[in-house]
């Protein structure tokens, strides 16, 4: 268990798509994804990719949003109710072509977050830490922080995928105008 060191956007490892992980229950990905899920704790982070740790692999991990969540959060950062996921080799479907647009930040772009229009609807999966076959749908900004995970394995970074530059910029000023956006 070890807590990693986070790539930030213009490193070439965040540029390149991740290579599919032969054996997911390999004793080398249980501990990539120990050391993930430690690192991401430590940054505050709601997920993180592998490659965000400079391991080009596909393997991502999130917490999925609950109701009301953030709120308690911000009283009480130990007391998270928000079940934590881990998608080794994931793939997503989009359901629909709904798009909607909403404030994301991540942190392997520190201190900036921008507004970007995600797929309203997805259908997800993946492989589970234990193995076993994880399929769900997932809507709202569950399925934002999904697709955002997955670009990472893609070598995409959330700005990539902004339509509206105007609506970019430091957390700091943009939260004194705007809604709250977490650390992806
Ligand atoms: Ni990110």
């Amino acid at each position: 268990m070890a807590i990693l060191k986070i790539a930030r956007m213009g490193h070439p490892v965040l540029r390149r798509p991740a290579e599919p992980v032969a054996d997911p229950g390999a004793s080398e990905i249980k501990r990539l994804i120990a050391d993930m899920i430690d690192t991401m704790h430590d940054a505050q982070g709601v997920g993180l990719a592998a490659p965000q740790v400079h391991v080009a692999k596909r393997v991502v991990i999130f917490h999925e949003p609950v109701e009301g969540s953030e709120e308690e959060m911000e009283d009480d950062p130990s007391s998270d109710p928000r079940p934590l996921t881990i998608l080794v080799n994931p793939e997503i479907e989009p359901l629909g072509e709904e798009r909607t647009l909403d404030w994301e930040a991540c942190l392997s772009v520190p201190g900036l977050m921008g507004m970007v229009p995600r797929f309203a609807h997805i259908r997800y999966r993946g492989v589970a830490a234990d193995g076993t076959v994880v399929e769900r749908l997932a809507e709202g900004f569950h399925a934002r922080v999904v697709q955002h995970e997955c670009d990472h394995l893609d070598g995409l970074l959330y700005p990539l995928r902004m339509t509206d530059l105007s609506q970019f910029g430091f957390v700091e000023e943009l939260r004194r105008a705007a809604g709250v956006g977490g650390e992806l």
